[in-house]
């Protein structure tokens, strides 16, 4: 390898193990498998030479707007969370600042409506979550996540736990987008899968799993569900 100065990573189903003792062989294996399918080689090899890449890319005195401009985030969010619940506040930004692409068809759905929306369609009663513990949704071209947020506020509002009882799939074409529903839905603690991909071709080109997606094992969670439908 190194003669033609290529790097090669194997990863075995002992791997899969040292988090997972309790599945069996043929479940690591389509853990790995699914890991294979999933892996991102732009982004997959290291987060910090990302970063430094992005944030070298800008001057010396505009780098501390970054830092800041995510505590606002985190407390804009936070104060959305003890008020009136999980809303979009990137998307809104995104629209007043005219980064919006007309010819993507970015014209984002108002939260009040998006909240209507998600009320008509989560029931209090919801089967599902009574008897898988948990409902799962499709944003398939998702934006900001505005209608996610509304589907959270939906499920808080009928006393459910949007951290635990949902699991996300959104996809956006446009990697801004992708950036903004990862954002938010990971700081609401959100378990989702942000897939920067054309829904109606099925490419896909990058993964976002939210930090709760990957504490609460829905890599595993999913599989595990999809080999019992099948049976
Ligand atoms: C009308 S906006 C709606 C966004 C969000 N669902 C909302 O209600 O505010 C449509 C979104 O779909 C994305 N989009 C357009 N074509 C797409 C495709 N083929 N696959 C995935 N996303 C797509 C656009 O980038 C845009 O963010």
């Amino acid at each position: 390898m190194s003669k033609s100065q290529k790097i090669q990573i194997t990863w075995s189903v002992d791997d899969v193990y040292s988090f997972r003792p309790d599945l069996t062989e043929e479940q690591a294996f389509e853990v790995l498998q699914n890991v294979k399918d999933s892996h991102d080689a732009d982004i997959g090899v290291c987060w910090e030479a990302r970063y430094l890449e992005l944030i070298n890319s800008y001057e010396k005195k505009q780098q501390p707007f970054f830092p800041e401009m995510l505590a606002l985030l985190v407390a804009g969010l936070d104060e959305k969370v003890h008020t009136t619940g999980p809303e979009d506040i990137l998307g809104a930004i995104y629209h007043d600042m005219e980064f919006h692409n007309v010819y993507k068809g970015q014209y984002f759905t108002p939260q009040h409506v998006s909240d209507m929306m998600a009320k008509i369609s989560f029931r209090e009663d919801d089967q599902t979550i009574k008897e898988n513990g948990y409902i799962s949704v499709c944003e398939p071209t998702c934006g900001s996540g505005v209608m996610i947020t509304s589907f959270c506020k939906a499920m808080k509002d009928a006393g459910y736990n949007y951290c635990n009882q949902l699991v996300v799939t959104a996809i956006d074409i446009d990697i801004k987008c992708v950036h903004m529903a990862y954002l938010q839905l990971s700081l609401y603690g959100v378990p989702a899968v942000v897939i920067h991909g054309n829904s109606l071709t099925l490419e896909s080109w990058s993964r976002w799993y939210t930090p709760v997606y990957m504490l609460n094992g829905w890599v595993y969670l999913k599989i595990l569900a999809r080999k019992s439908l099948n049976k």
